[in-house]
């Protein structure tokens, strides 16, 4: 037996993209249903990113998400990028005039979003099977799926979100020949650790060794995260413990700085990969996050660009739903991409400059340093990295008041936000409203002054 029934905009995936836009979207009186293929535990626990730009964390406390992340999350006004033997630190703050970017871990967010939909009475099945998206022709697109006791469903909606990873089945849903690929793989790949043991440093460090890349973050003033650069084949079976810390310390020990060595409760091994679909639409398929595009997680772009996707389509959504315009949704994909592009090519370029190439020779490896080299001593191509790392495109959100600008104007110092802190920061009355409705969409670039 099938039970059928109706919603507004059915949403494929639990991710943050999925979850966001279903709480948007509630925001403006849409109603959704998320479907996810596994636990909700297995949401909540899944290690992933943990770095937000200023926009993407101005973004979660306008829509009323920020309360823990503003207690527990931990900012950082920088970052040190470390190679030949000396770390270098990068101040955002001086170099953007007042950004700065926030540790405070996926995990989180998504346990955040969980709680925060279901005490509103959303529904998420979760453990669903043999997810499907039909009838992608008419103004009435279909989703199929079979819940978690077997009973097998048909969700007649109003628009389809694909927000299902980049492992998911929506992108394969859209006709044959529609989907453009652009995409590069990177001959290495990412083990990480997370591990009990405070970090050993105040911000991140990116270090580029002649061994490979490392790069030293953390969860919590308690929890410290770390990543090493292995290659792309690699076997987490041939990384003891013991490898791990001595690899670890050989790439990022520097004369008078010691890593502290902690018990490791988890290590995997992610690939590297850029991907990019287009466009990221067919007629009421939209396509958000990872579903559509993949970065190298160097330039810690991934999540922030998934929450910026599904802000500009709850947008959409809600124009095309409760009003009838469809100019939001039409320019949807271009307007995603050029983010993303933006990103893309970020991420490419922080991977390529710190990353040992095992098919790279001498020449290779000297343009890396250089390049090194020209980010620490020239404040332009300094600035050029901390404008990209904190976030270059505006998010902008409706609240009931006006439209509010969500990348924070420039800051002095002093003037940010301190870390778990209690200060309301930028209220309301502080943020600027955007003048035309439509720019929005234009996500006109927020370069530093
Ligand atoms: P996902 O998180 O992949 O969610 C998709 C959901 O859809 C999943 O829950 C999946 O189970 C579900 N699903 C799939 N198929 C189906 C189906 N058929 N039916 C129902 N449900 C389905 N990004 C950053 O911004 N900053 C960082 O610091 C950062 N670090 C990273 C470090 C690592 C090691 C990795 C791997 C990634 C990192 N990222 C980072 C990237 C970031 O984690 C992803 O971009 C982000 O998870 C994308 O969110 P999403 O909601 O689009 O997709
Ligand atoms: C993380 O905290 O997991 C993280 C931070 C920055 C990155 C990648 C991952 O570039």
């Amino acid at each position: 037996m099938t039970v059928t029934s109706r919603t507004q905009v059915g949403i494929v995936g639990a991710g943050p993209a999925g979850l966001l836009l279903s709480h948007l979207l509630a925001l403006r009186g849409i109603d959704s249903i998320v479907v996810e293929n596994r636990s909700r535990a297995y949401c909540e626990a899944r290690q992933r990113a943990g770095l937000l730009e200023a926009g993407t964390v101005e973004l979660l406390r306008t829509v009323g998400l920020g309360d823990r992340m503003d207690a527990e999350g931990l900012e950082h006004g920088g970052i040190y990028l470390q190679f030949e033997g000396e770390r270098h630190h990068l101040d955002f703050r001086d170099l953007t005039g007042g950004r700065w970017v926030t540790i405070y871990a996926q995990t989180e967010i998504v346990k955040d979003l969980i709680g925060t939909r279901l005490a509103a009475g959303a529904t998420i099945e979760f453990e669903v099977s043999d997810t499907e998206v039909g009838e992608l022709d008419t103004e009435r697109p279909v989703l199929r799926f079979t819940d978690a006791e077997g009973t097998r469903h048909e969700v007649v909606c109003d628009a389809i979100a694909g927000c299902d990873g980049f492992h998911g089945i929506c992108r394969d849903s859209m006709p044959p020949g529609l989907i453009h690929v652009a995409e590069r793989e990177y001959p290495y790949s990412w083990l990480g650790i997370l591990a009990s043991v405070p970090p050993s440093t105040d911000e991140l460090i990116y270090c580029r060794h002649e061994d490979g890349f490392a790069l030293h973050t953390m969860r919590t003033p308690q929890v410290s995260r770390l990543y090493l650069q292995v290659p792309a084949d690699e076997d987490i079976e041939a990384w003891s413990d013991d490898r791990i810390w001595a690899e670890l310390k050989h790439r990022l020990e520097v004369p008078g700085w010691e890593l502290k060595e902690g018990h490791i409760s988890e290590k995997a091994i992610s690939p590297m990969r850029s991907f990019v679909a287009s466009p990221m639409r067919y007629r009421r398929l939209f396509l958000a996050g990872d579903a559509a595009h993949i970065v190298p997680p160097t330039g810690a772009k991934g999540l922030n660009l998934a929450l910026a996707d599904v802000t500009v389509l709850a947008k959409a959504l809600s124009s095309l739903l409760k009003d009838g315009h469809a100019g939001l949704a039409d320019a949807y994909s271009d307007a995603s991409l050029t983010r993303v592009w933006r990103a893309t090519h970020f991420s490419w370029w922080m991977t390529s400059m710190l990353h040992v190439d095992p098919q790279s020779d001498q020449f290779g490896a000297e343009l890396q340093l250089a390049q090194l080299r020209y980010v620490i001593s020239s404040r332009a191509a300094a600035t050029m990295l901390a404008e990209n790392y904190t976030g270059y495109f505006p998010l902008t959100w409706n609240t009931e008041l006006s439209e509010a600008q969500v990348v924070p104007r420039a800051q002095g110092p002093g003037q940010q936000r301190g870390q778990r802190r209690g200060d309301p920061g930028l209220g309301q009355r502080e943020r600027c409203a955007e003048a035309a409705l439509g720019a929005e969409q234009v996500q006109r670039p927020q370069p530093v002054p």
